[in-house]
């Protein structure tokens, strides 16, 4: 506390007290990293992402409220999410939305975290935007329009896994059909069904049979069962009629739902 902007002083100045360097080390804004987390309570410590993260971080100084929040790219470019500073502790980013907007439409417009494009056995992968730099919609109208954040592409591997929380709009966290196909209390990415078709997310289930399109969310571009009936966001959720609630299918309001994708 003696040395005044001296050694140790990373998150102000390192380098005296100077009129002619009012930014400082600059190290809330550059992609210095140092420290250890191990060290973290007793020395600085700032992670490799920090400056990724840095919207997350000031939101938590200042203690703001829940909302949509105006974020500016180096370049200067304005984009937006929404933090939710409420729910368990706080400090949630909205990173994406899957809202499936038509359910008759398979794999049709509005049907970006599978396919657009049809279904088609000679494109498995479907659009690819949850591997690929693209990015679609607003924070605001994530609940009704698929949104997938600035950053996301950053969101993956073991950050994913390890941080990503998912809910229903409705708060419904468990699907309500088709419940002896899956245990509840787990993400799970990337599932394959029967006919080998991909699904993206679980959303609080793993799944313990082979008929994970019921209950899955996002995918590829193939989805070989009756093709195209399973092709879509939200694959079969109508496979015994839409909204229904009965055989494999799901009730409406879950049909109708977003699922939001918070990381933290
Ligand atoms: O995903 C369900 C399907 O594989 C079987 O449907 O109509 O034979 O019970 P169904
Ligand atoms: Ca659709
Ligand atoms: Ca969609
Ligand atoms: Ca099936």
């Amino acid at each position: 506390m003696y040395g005044k902007c001296t050694v140790g002083d990373r998150w102000s100045s390192q380098q005296g007290d100077n009129i002619n360097n009012p930014g400082g080390d600059g190290n809330w804004e550059n992609t210095a990293t140092f420290g250890t987390a191990e060290g973290a309570t007793s020395d600085d410590f700032k992670a490799y992402r920090l400056k990724i993260f840095k919207y997350v971080l000031v939101n938590i100084l200042l203690c703001v409220l829940d909302g949509i929040y105006y974020l500016t790219t180096a370049s200067g470019a304005e984009y937006q999410t929404f933090c939710d500073m409420t729910t368990a502790g706080g400090g949630w980013t909205l990173v994406a939305s899957v809202h499936e907007n038509n359910m008759y439409g398979k794999c049709t417009v509005g049907d970006r975290w599978s396919s657009q494009q049809g279904d088609n056995i000679n494109n498995p992968g479907g659009d690819g935007n949850w591997e690929n730099t693209a990015t679609f919609g607003t924070a605001e109208g994530a609940t009704s329009d698929d949104f997938k954040f600035r950053d996301f592409n950053l969101f993956n591997g073991h950050t994913l896994c390890a941080h990503l929380r998912l809910r229903f709009r409705s708060n419904v966290v468990f699907f309500d059909q088709i419940q002896c196909e899956f245990e509840p209390g787990f993400i799970t990415f990337r599932t394959i069904n029967t006919e080998r078709a991909a699904l993206a997310i679980c959303s609080g289930v793993k799944p313990t049979g082979c008929n994970n399109e019921h209950y899955c969310i996002g995918g590829g571009g193939h989805f070989p069962e009756d093709s195209p009936k399973q092709c879509g966001d939200f694959s079969s959720f109508d496979w015994n009629g839409y909204g229904t609630n009965t055989g494999w299918s799901s009730s409406k309001e879950i049909t109708e739902a977003a699922v939001l994708l918070f990381y933290r």
